[in-house]
């Protein structure tokens, strides 16, 4: 089969966002404790900190982190995570059932953050609790002195504010499932009254009102318009989670699954800008995909039925998805997707990062190794720099079941001014056919380009994954497949293969 493109300079979407290339840490599961935590390790640092999961983060190249949660935060009181430890609550966490003992907490989560290089995007509890709550944490990471929680955060260690710029407000409350789940009226009006609070005291900060929790909600696209029209002055982002999975064997359309997230994130954007509209306002909403990834969410719904509600652990294993070939070239698709949003989608966070459906996989007491996922975010956060262009793949389509009609190749290029490079990121969705790839760099006429890296992520095996006793059984390859001539590049993309291009 046979696709190509034409690359221009001229075509840009907008800057690579560096916040696209975000992740997710909540207390749930094995993410926090025995995931980046676990102070009997082999590798824990003087914190406790696992300095082999925090090498891999770095490795990542993660931007942002979400934190502490998603659903477990709707119930969370964030002083029990500080001051001494001995004296800190175990609670239970109605979320998913099990304990937290909050031997992490906020200063401990800001240091290992410091650790791995990343900024912090905090999420407030705006289930279970309100504006006063939300003023107080903020006071205790911002505030730089003399008040109540900004003394105690110095008497905790923290002498300096920790200066957080993106706060959420709140998490999923449009669920059904949500500790204190609101009807759109009542969540707008509390996120509006937080933003407003909020800025009245810290006039530089980020706030990302709740979307739905995917696209597939009865109230999706009603809840973003009804919330965003209490909030839109008072907020910068609406948020928008979705996460895919192979469902009935229908590899066609997962392995399409980008073709969703494209829909999904323009319906955001045309809520929004509806309301903008209406409103009359010149302000335009950015969208935060702030949970987004691969995850086998039917296989997760019947073991949570089968769960004894007597039962109450602490750090339990819960939806460690092994992830396999097809698994990463879905990922690096959503990736492809995101970027090719980056005027409307500045910011994005993989969920999650260690344990609970992550790119990172830890043991207790035992090794971390990268899954199959893993690779594709960690190449394109390295690799795309400057601008995002715009492409328009011509080529082959396949028909699938959910999706209809959709391109069998799909792609997005950055081009960085300054260095002059281009890298090209390209995913074939044929599950029989290579495709060759034909690239014209017409635009970029004064130059000539040549391969400086050039990476494949396939196997004859889509099944295989990657394991403790097998870390690296699913890598990416050099690729020798790729070559400028002339002002073309061209790619051999092989059938279910997610590919990325460096020109010099
Ligand atoms: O990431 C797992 C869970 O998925 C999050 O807690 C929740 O926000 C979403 O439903």
């Amino acid at each position: 089969l046979k696709a190509s493109f034409r690359l221009d300079p001229a075509f840009t979407v907008a800057p690579v966002s560096r916040r696209t290339f975000g992740s997710f840490v909540e207390h749930m599961g094995r993410c926090v404790y025995t995931g980046i935590y676990e102070p009997g390790h082999p590798t824990a640092d003087e914190d406790g900190f696992r300095q082999d999961v925090l090498e891999l983060t770095r490795e990542m190249g993660v931007s942002v982190v979400r934190y502490p949660g998603g659903n477990f935060v709707s119930g969370y009181r964030w002083e029990d995570g500080i001051g001494p430890v001995a004296d800190r609550p175990v609670r239970r966490d109605a979320a998913w059932h099990s304990l937290e003992t909050n031997e992490v907490g906020i200063d401990e989560f800001m240091r290992w953050a410091g650790k791995a290089g990343v900024e912090v995007m905090y999420a407030l509890n705006l289930g279970t609790r309100g504006v006063q709550e939300a003023l107080d944490v903020h006071e205790y990471l911002n505030q730089p002195d003399r008040t109540h929680f900004a003394e105690l955060r110095r008497k905790n260690g923290a002498d300096e504010p920790y200066g957080l710029k993106m706060f959420c407000l709140g998490n999923e409350l449009d669920g059904p499932w949500q500790t204190g789940h609101k009807t759109a009226y009542e969540y707008g009006r509390l996120a509006a009254e937080t933003a407003r609070a909020l800025r009245s005291v810290d006039t530089d900060l980020e706030l990302v009102a709740v979307g739905s929790s995917h696209s597939g909600m009865p109230t999706f696209a009603a809840w973003e318009a009804e919330v965003l029209e209490l909030a839109y002055e008072a907020v910068d982002y609406i948020s928008a989670h979705t996460y895919y999975e192979p469902l009935n064997g229908d590899v066609a359309s997962f392995l399409a699954s980008a073709v969703d997230m494209d829909h999904f994130i323009n319906s955001v954007v045309a809520t929004a800008d509806s309301v903008g509209a209406k409103l009359k306002s010149k302000k335009k909403i950015m969208v935060s995909v702030d949970e987004w990834n691969v995850w086998r969410q039917s296989k997760f719904a019947a073991s949570a039925k089968a769960a004894d509600p007597q039962e109450w652990p602490i750090a339990p294993r819960v939806i460690e998805d092994e992830y396999d070939v097809t698994d990463a070239v879905v990922v690096g698709n959503l990736l492809i997707s995101l970027l090719r949003h980056s005027d409307r989608v500045t910011a994005a966070c993989q969920a999650q990062l260690v344990n609970v459906i992550a790119p990172i996989r830890s043991e207790a007491n035992g090794p971390a190794w990268r899954q199959t996922i893993f690779h594709p975010f960690a190449i394109t956060s390295r690799l795309a720099r400057g601008e995002v262009l715009r492409v328009e793949p011509q080529g082959p389509t396949y028909d699938t079941e959910r999706f209809g009609e959709v391109p069998v190749v799909d792609a997005v290029a950055t081009h960085d001014p300054e260095s002059g490079e281009v890298s090209v990121f390209a995913v074939n969705r044929h599950q029989t056919e290579s495709v060759t790839l034909r690239i014209e760099l017409g635009g970029f006429e004064q130059r000539t380009f040549a391969v400086a890296e050039a990476w494949t992520l396939t196997d004859e095996d889509r099944s295989a994954s990657n394991t403790a006793e097998q870390p690296d059984r699913v890598v990416p390859v050099e690729s020798h497949e790729a070559s400028v001539t002339e002002g073309v590049l061209k790619i051999e993309l092989p059938a279910v293969s997610w590919n990325a291009v460096r020109l010099v």
